[in-house]
């Protein structure tokens, strides 16, 4: 069998979690492969809502199994609060979720180097979650970093001194306040809590599953235009978020990928600083934000809107390979007279592109817009003869602009509130 990659085409909060549920009954494992905390993937279905930030979306599908890749950046002390969060729903977290032995610890200091290399570039910020992402990957990438694995060996206490050692060096030009006792005695707490899990060699399971002719749903997090290579750097995350990502981090061969499910929204949103092209700063923006009740799942921060952007999704589904799309949030726009579409860019120098810029972070972009009449009507029912004739039109235009058919639209937070065009999944 093949590896089925699901990510988000923009800047994340496409709607990942909510997908990765409706499908996950349709495979056998459900795997994270990049990321860590920073995601918060959101999951609504019988009255309940829940956010997951590392655990994978399958988790509460009974005969799916769920695995936590070699290129996800864990914390553990995070990871213990999720468990215990779930413990209500009385699911067998401990029988069907397994750690890849090869993730990336994030230690605490790694939070706190997050802040403070955060407070020293002023008004540059990131905007990160600081969940410690970037410094972990950093100690990953500079080959110092700890690895799940690495709890089970007799002289962890000293790998940790060695590194935490480097970084408290670091933080001491930095004015950061913390209580290394406290967050010390807090973490190795929560690694007793990680060794009772299934720590494994993710690699030989995933690949074992495939062999076996078992189906497989890797999981991604943030968004492509977030990615380390491809976003707009420096405003990106510390991964690979885009199909490549998979193979990577969670050891399958490129020729294993088969379909890839790019999400995005009827919309565009960004959560954090850097270029946002079609971002409306007015009314409007607030209205898309208040309907779509846009504040982010893992800081609460009031998540910025604008209008959907056709150059990045292009560029988006190029470097991913996507073949089937799925649109979410339609039903944020139902209230809207006039439906905007970017289909150009005009750059400083007058010239009109469809492809994005090198230079995107300094370039003042204008986006030049295609307009489409609103449907202003809810939507009911869940069949595609229950959409509305210009949500239908809308829908219409994108798969002409962007060559790629439309296979699932959603309609509503809930699992059920899901437009089935085609057979997606296994
Ligand atoms: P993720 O990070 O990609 O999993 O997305 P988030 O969970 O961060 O953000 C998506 C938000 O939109 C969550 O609050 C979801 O419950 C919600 N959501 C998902 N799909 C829809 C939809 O079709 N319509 C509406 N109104 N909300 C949705
Ligand atoms: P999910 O998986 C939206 C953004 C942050 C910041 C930048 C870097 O829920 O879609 P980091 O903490 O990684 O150093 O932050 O990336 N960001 C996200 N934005 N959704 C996410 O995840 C994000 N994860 C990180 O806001 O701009
Ligand atoms: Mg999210």
């Amino acid at each position: 069998m093949k590896v089925d990659v699901l990510l988000g085409l923009q800047w994340g909060d496409e709607g990942k979690g909510k997908i990765v549920d409706v499908l996950a009954p349709k495979y056998d494992v459900v795997a994270r492969f990049q990321g860590g905390p920073n995601a918060g993937h959101t999951l609504e279905f019988d009255g309940i809502k829940h956010v997951l930030h590392q655990i994978p979306s399958g988790i509460f599908r009974e005969k799916t199994r769920n695995i936590i890749g070699n290129g996800v950046v864990l914390d553990p002390i995070i990871f213990r609060s999720e468990i215990e969060k779930l413990a209500k729903y009385r699911l067998n977290v401990r029988s069907n979720l397994f750690i890849s032995k090869k993730a990336t610890l994030i230690v605490p200091t790694h939070r706190l180097l997050d802040q403070a290399y955060e407070k020293a570039k002023g008004d540059d910020k990131i905007g990160s979650t600081l969940k410690g992402i970037g410094p972990s990957y950093q100690d990953k990438i500079g080959r110092q970093g700890l690895r799940v694995g690495d709890v089970l060996s007799v002289n962890f206490d000293a790998k940790f001194k060695k590194l935490t050692d480097i970084h408290l060096e670091i933080l001491k030009k930095h004015d950061i306040e913390f209580n290394w006792n406290e967050l010390q005695a807090q973490f190795f707490s929560a690694i007793e809590f990680l060794k009772e899990f299934n720590l494994i060699d993710s690699e030989y399971f995933i690949n074992d599953v495939l062999n076996d002719n078992r189906s497989v749903l890797a999981e991604g997090a943030q968004g492509s235009l977030l990615d380390i290579d491809f976003g707009s750097y420096p405003f990106v995350t510390s991964s690979n978020t885009v199909t490549a990502g998979a193979c990577t981090g969670l050891g399958i061969a490129p020729s294993r990928i088969g379909e890839v499910y790019g999400i995005f929204k009827a919309y565009s949103t960004r959560v954090g600083s850097g270029p946002f092209p079609t971002e409306l700063m007015d009314a409007e923006g607030e209205r898309m934000r208040k309907e779509g009740n846009e504040f982010g799942s893992t800081t609460g921060r009031p998540r910025r809107c604008g209008w959907i952007d056709l150059p990045s999704l292009k560029y988006s589904i190029m470097i991913n390979g996507v073949t089937q799309l799925l649109m979410m949030k339609a039903d944020v726009l139902n209230s809207f007279p006039i439906i905007k579409v970017c289909t150009h860019y005009k750059l400083n120098d007058g010239s009109i592109t469809e492809t994005l810029p090198y230079e995107i972070v300094n370039e003042k972009i204008v986006p030049i817009y295609h307009e489409l009449p609103g449907w202003q009507t809810p939507i009911t029912g869940t069949s595609e003869a229950d959409l509305p004739h210009n949500l239908l039109s809308y829908i219409s235009f994108l798969e002409r602009s962007l060559n790629v058919p439309i296979s699932l639209i959603s309609i509503g937070p809930d699992r059920s509130q899901t437009v089935l065009r085609s057979k997606i999944g296994v």
